[in-house]
């Protein structure tokens, strides 16, 4: 075949796929397609005999005939946006919308966070409302208005982070080692009758075990009214407990020290795991109990601290592990979990 041949096949391809077009519906334009420019269709073929042309000749026919396919490609394309023909195809590749979609994994409340607003919820339905204190704290707020003489031994108990920093007084600031100063903050800034709760972050200087962390978190709760009694606290502290873990549970109040309240109580829950029975439950350790809450009846030199008569006003205390709670509430046995954010861990919880 001479270049002139070649030339007429061209000029012969392009009419005849001109008028063949005009004639091919919608449902034809795939296979017209696949004739002329598929792999094996009539212009492909064309511009493959090319090749036995020399290089020169090959350079200016070859123009010719790419532009020629641009030429019958872009009429096609016309032709299928004409007869609706490029929509039936998107129809048929079209997303089957009945087929699962992606997982989109959603985030959720840290259950140390959960328990937190469970215990705050308990309270609020008793008429409690939040009150709020900072973690950096004065020595005052923290030991000396809660009735901690500067050299009482309790201190040693809540040893503490001191930063390089003084307040006022002349005083190291330091990392609030107990919810317990908001009482005092609270009294100051609000009027009593008072009933208010706090939850958040404490610190102290502990070896980090299944049951101790250097930074922990507290509830702490009080109420300044009259003639507030350990009663008021035991009625308080039973009907929480029992809109936690349920009817069922029990109260226990034993003679504890806390500088700032007198008398003083730990509180124990019955064993949510054997009931409190005690038998063989690896859990209270046979003991029934679980050592859950300080608390007692305010001080007097803590209600003057706050700037009231104990005469006239008085008030009970308590203060919570949240993490306790939590390990109870989850059925989980080391602490440290709650702080690894392992997402094994978290997704069961
Ligand atoms: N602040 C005490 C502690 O952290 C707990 C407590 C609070 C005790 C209120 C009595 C009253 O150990």
């Amino acid at each position: 075949m001479n270049q002139e041949d070649w030339k007429a096949k061209l000029s012969l391809t392009r009419d005849g796929f001109l008028s063949a077009l005009a004639k091919t519906g919608a449902a034809g334009l795939a296979d017209f397609e696949t004739r002329y420019l598929g792999r094996k269709g009539e212009l492909t073929l064309l511009l493959r005999d090319l090749k036995d042309f020399s290089l020169e000749e090959r350079k200016a026919m070859g123009a010719l005939g790419n532009s020629l396919k641009a030429e019958l490609a872009a009429a096609l394309d016309a032709k299928k946006s004409e007869t609706g023909a490029g929509a039936a195809a998107f129809d048929a590749v079209r997303q089957d919308l009945t087929l699962p979609g992606y997982p989109f994994p959603k985030g959720s409340l840290h259950p140390l966070t959960v328990t937190a607003n469970k215990m705050c919820e308990g309270f609020q339905k008793l008429g409690f409302s939040i009150a709020d204190g900072p973690h950096i704290e004065e020595d005052y707020f923290n030991f000396e208005a809660l009735n901690f003489a500067p050299d009482h031994p309790a201190r040693d108990m809540q040893d503490t982070f001191y930063l390089d920093l003084k307040d006022a007084g002349g005083k190291d600031l330091l990392l609030r080692t107990h919810t317990s100063p908001v009482q005092i903050r609270t009294m100051k800034s609000r009027q009593p009758p008072l009933r208010t709760i706090t939850a958040g972050r404490t610190f102290r200087s502990e070896a980090v075990d299944a049951g101790h962390s250097f930074n922990f978190h507290q509830l702490e709760g009080f109420c300044l009214d009259r003639n507030i009694t350990m009663a008021d606290l035991k009625w308080t502290l039973d009907a929480f407990i029992k809109d936690m873990f349920g009817s069922s549970a029990r109260t226990a109040f034993t003679p504890s020290f806390y500088p700032f309240v007198e008398p003083g109580a730990q509180v124990s829950v019955s064993c949510v795991f054997c009931s409190g029975s005690g038998a063989k439950c690896p859990v209270c350790k046979g003991t029934g109990w679980f050592e859950m809450l300080g608390a007692g009846v305010i001080h007097p030199n803590v209600v003057r601290n706050g700037g009231y008569d104990p005469e006239k006003w008085s008030g009970f205390a308590f203060g919570a592990g949240i993490e306790r709670f939590a390990m109870l509430l989850y059925g989980i046995s080391d602490m440290r979990m709650l702080y690894e954010n392992d997402l094994r861990v978290l997704k069961q919880l």
